[in-house]
């Protein structure tokens, strides 16, 4: 299974700060048994990161695509809806476990406008910026994701009872 990370910080892009949270998704997907296909950083600007979007899932790119930032609430947070405006099929399920999980640890978690959709053959997973919130986040949907992977991607079929 393959995965990309789509940094979205202004800082980031312009090189005046150093992408920790991108880093750690790096880490702990590859952790994890996945395949990184791509990594980038973008500006806080809706449609590129639409459009870069679109670009890893129709070509194919990754079955995976997490991005990091832009979910809160500054004038530029955009991420959830450049999200929006391309996914086929809503995943609302994983920013709900992403949002409860987060709440026992710090109840700024509901600041968080974090979206998650299907494009295709590929399933896109807005986190938020931090690399605490991100390792927090990912090591809570990491096992359930997998599972749903295996099933976008035709490789299992149905839910084994648990
Ligand atoms: N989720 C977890 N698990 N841990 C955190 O520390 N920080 C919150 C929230 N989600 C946090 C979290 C805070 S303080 C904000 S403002 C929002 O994520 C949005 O972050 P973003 O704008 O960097 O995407």
């Amino acid at each position: 299974m393959r995965f990309a990370v789509l940094t979205i910080s202004d800082k980031g892009y312009a090189h005046q700060r150093e992408d920790a949270s991108g880093q750690e998704i790096i880490r702990l997907v590859q952790a994890a048994g996945y395949e990184l296909a791509h990594y980038g950083i973008l500006p806080d600007e809706q449609v590129h990161i639409s459009a870069e979007l679109r670009r890893l899932c129709d070509g194919r790119v990754a079955e995976l695509v997490l991005t990091t930032g832009g979910t809160g609430f500054a004038k530029r947070d955009v991420t959830p809806e450049a999200t929006l405006a391309v996914v086929e099929r809503l995943c609302p399920g994983i920013p709900e476990a992403m949002r409860a999980m987060s709440m026992a640890v710090t109840d700024r978690a509901m600041l968080t406008r974090s979206v998650a959709g299907i494009r295709g053959d590929s399933l896109i997973i807005n986190m938020p910026g931090s690399p605490k919130a991100v390792r927090e986040c990912l090591e809570y949907i990491l096992g359930p994701l997998k599972h749903g992977l295996e099933i976008l991607v035709g490789q299992a079929s149905e839910c084994a009872r648990h």
